[in-house]
């Protein structure tokens, strides 16, 4: 059964492309981004600096997952805060667990992060770079937050998905980068119908070239 990597900055669509693909496909997805926000906002909450690798290890290593209800799991606060203690060894060290059992399911699996092709699952069947310009992710963002009642500005959102992307691809450990497999999807002409169409595609093509 398929095992599908999907990776990719913030607010590219690669969430909801995982989700679609999920359903395509027939096998369960995980969201890694949310691992890292349940990390990040029980860091945040215990008083744990975020700059404290070893501290914030030991939460992950210890991860709650009933925060992924917490209604602060998707604020953008959280995003920046999960950007910061993802680049800590300590962290990643202690997700990768959790994520290599996912993708280890006998009937397949689909994770989107931003470093599952290239580290958490480097045999996947399929890869997906699902990209789009920063401009584009911030007003695609921006409607999102602002629908569900957010108080939060555009430029301000472009502002966080520049420092985002700089420092996810700028870090040590694991730096987002587009797996030397991996199909190259730019979604900033495309709606969401037509970018999962294009998804599915990318990924059938692939998953038949799979002996
Ligand atoms: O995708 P999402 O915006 O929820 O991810 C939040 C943060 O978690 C990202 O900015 C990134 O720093 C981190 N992350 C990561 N590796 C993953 C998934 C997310 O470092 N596989």
């Amino acid at each position: 059964m398929p095992l599908i990597a999907v990776d990719g900055p913030a607010a590219s669509g690669k969430g909801t492309i995982a989700r679609a693909l999920g359903r395509h496909f027939g096998v369960p997805h995980l969201d890694t981004g949310a691992l890292y926000r349940v990390v990040a906002l029980s860091a945040n909450r215990a008083g744990v600096a975020l700059d404290d690798g070893a501290a914030v290890g030991r939460r992950a290593a210890a991860i709650d997952l009933s925060l992924l209800e917490d209604h602060d799991l998707r604020a953008a606060h959280t995003g920046e805060a999960a950007s910061r203690v993802s680049a800590h060894p300590e962290v990643r060290a202690a997700l990768m667990g959790f994520q290599r059992a996912f993708a280890a399911q006998a009937g397949g699996a689909v994770l989107d992060g931003r470093d599952i092709g290239t580290v958490i699952a480097p045999d996947a069947h399929a890869k997906l770079y699902v990209t789009a310009a920063p401009e584009v992710r911030a007003r695609r963002r921006f409607l999102e937050l602002t629908s569900a009642g957010r108080d939060v500005t555009e430029a301000g959102i472009l502002a966080d998905i520049v420092a985002r992307d700089a420092r996810d691809m700028g870090r040590t450990d694991a730096p987002l980068r587009q797996a030397d497999d991996a199909d190259l999807l730019d979604t900033s002409n495309l709606d969401i119908a037509a970018a999962v169409r294009a998804a599915i595609d990318l990924v059938s093509k692939r998953l038949e070239r799979v002996p």
